[in-house]
């Protein structure tokens, strides 16, 4: 069977890593979390003293950049990737609060993105990948044979958000992850570089009322059509 690459776009906490890594897995793919990597970078910043209170240190991190390793390893009991920091275990560390509020401005740095990009379209060059973030489809993978643009409100990014990090058993307050759904939404949509928006061959999905299984159902079935050619 042909392999194609899969973008799948849209905000945060709209649950694309979730859809995105059970067809990974179910088809046989590679799975990436771009941001993952933005967060990675995030957490490099944060340790190395390069948020100052008048911002980024960018021309530091500029220096930095090189030194900067980011790669994935499948978790052997959950089958689940981790993502890794110079070859140290920092999925749980890129989750928190502290790199949710601070991740949008690195983001948005033009050095930060080129590098990444660079790394994120090596890593899809064999095809049979799925990769998910908000700017999958427009400028990592143009030419993706499927391209998802997931929506859902801000309210029920939240309180996903908030069962997830309650789950993980670490401290949350709705109202605060609410505004930082939304600070974020606003930082994505308004960036001057690759800000997020909707590829114009991407499918839109909105999954404010849609289980997990029904939004795996629908996106195996988009899977399909694409594979044999009817997307
Ligand atoms: O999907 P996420 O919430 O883990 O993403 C973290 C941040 O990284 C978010 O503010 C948007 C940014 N991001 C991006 O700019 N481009 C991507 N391809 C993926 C994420």
């Amino acid at each position: 069977m042909k392999k194609i690459t899969i973008a799948i776009d849209g905000y945060s906490s709209c649950g694309k890593s979730t859809m995105a890594k059970d067809l990974a897995r179910e088809v046989g793919y590679i799975y990436i979390d771009s941001g993952a990597m933005y967060r990675a970078v995030t957490l490099y910043c944060l340790e190395n003293g390069l948020f100052t209170p008048d911002g980024i240190d960018t021309e530091k991190l500029e220096t930095m950049m090189p030194n900067i390793r980011i790669s994935f390893q499948l978790n052997p009991e959950t089958q689940r990737p981790m993502t890794y920091l110079n070859g140290e275990n920092v999925e749980d560390r890129i989750r928190t609060m502290e790199v949710s509020t601070r991740v949008s401005p690195v983001a948005a740095i033009p050095f930060v993105r080129e590098a990444l990009v660079k790394q994120q379209q090596e890593m899809g060059q064999a095809k049979g990948i799925v990769m998910d973030g908000r700017d999958i489809g427009t400028v990592v993978f143009p030419d993706a044979e499927l391209k998802i643009f997931v929506v859902a409100s801000a309210e029920i990014r939240a309180q996903r958000r908030y069962d997830e990090l309650k789950a993980k058993g670490q401290e949350a307050s709705y109202e605060e992850i609410l505004a930082n759904v939304k600070e974020r939404d606003y930082i994505d949509q308004n960036r001057e570089v690759s800000p997020l928006r909707q590829a114009e061959d991407a499918l839109l999905l909105d999954n404010s009322n849609l289980t997990i299984e029904e939004q795996k159902q629908w996106l195996k079935k988009r899977f399909e059509e694409a594979v044999n050619g009817k997307c």
